[in-house]
């Protein structure tokens, strides 16, 4: 059985959450692609590197201000993570990286959109898409997605029995990029055969979830 622990918030929210227009529907675009009722083409990864390439240029100066709260929230709470390889699925600007460079090393950034990518200054990154990503089997000690989308088998793929996932959505359920842990969980365990457990939280004006394997009872 999934089990979800839900730790009470500590980063209080303030007013003037922004309102994003279109966020449901990309919502239940991104929960059908996390649960592959819906197919991921190449024509739809060029349609979004297109519209974040577009986005790029004000990225930072427009949404920069209240991205970090939640991944680091998750970053000091959801712990204690294993050491190795960090892979962040749609790293974008690299807004998070740095959060993720105190933690893990290396952190290699993915991301579809070159017009992100060039904005970000850290030293490993490709162009690429999370759902073939460039890292082998059981390579990533973690896999961290920053209001991007999961594709749970190839997260699955790529982490580590013992890895960790890391989910985080700067404007919360009101995020394009949402999904309930519950969904997320029932994907990774659908993905994987085993069960899955999760901590999440909110901070500032988004959400977070660790997910894991559950260790098999001794
Ligand atoms: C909402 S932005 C978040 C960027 C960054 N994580 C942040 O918090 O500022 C979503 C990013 O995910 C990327 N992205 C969307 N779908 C992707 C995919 N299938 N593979 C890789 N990157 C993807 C986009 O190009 C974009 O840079």
């Amino acid at each position: 059985m999934e089990v979800i622990t839900t730790l009470a918030r500590v980063v209080p929210s303030r007013p003037g959450k922004p309102v994003r227009a279109g966020a449901t529907e990309q919502q239940l675009a991104v929960r059908a692609a996390l649960l592959g009722e819906q197919p991921w083409t190449v024509e739809r990864a060029s349609e979004v590197a297109a519209r974040f390439d577009e986005l790029a240029p004000t990225w930072d100066g427009e949404r920069g201000g209240y991205r970090r709260a939640p991944a680091e929230d998750a970053l000091e709470r959801g712990g204690p993570f294993t050491e190795g390889l960090c892979v962040e699925i749609g790293c974008g600007t690299g807004l998070l990286t740095p959060l993720l460079e105190a933690v893990w090393s290396p952190v290699l950034g993915v991301d579809l959109s070159p017009g992100m990518l060039r904005r970000s200054r850290s030293a490993l990154r490709v162009r690429a898409d999370g759902a073939r990503l460039p890292v082998p089997d059981r390579g990533a000690s973690a896999v961290v997605i920053g209001d991007a989308p999961l594709f749970a088998s190839e997260v699955v793929r790529v982490l580590r029995p013992d890895g960790a996932v890391v989910w985080s959505n700067a404007l919360g359920d009101g995020a394009p990029f949402y999904v309930t842990t519950t969904a997320l969980l029932s994907a990774l365990a659908a993905a994987s055969g085993s069960t899955w457990c999760a901590l999440e939280s909110e901070a500032g004006w988004g959400s977070w979830a660790v997910l894991r394997r559950q260790a098999a009872p001794a």
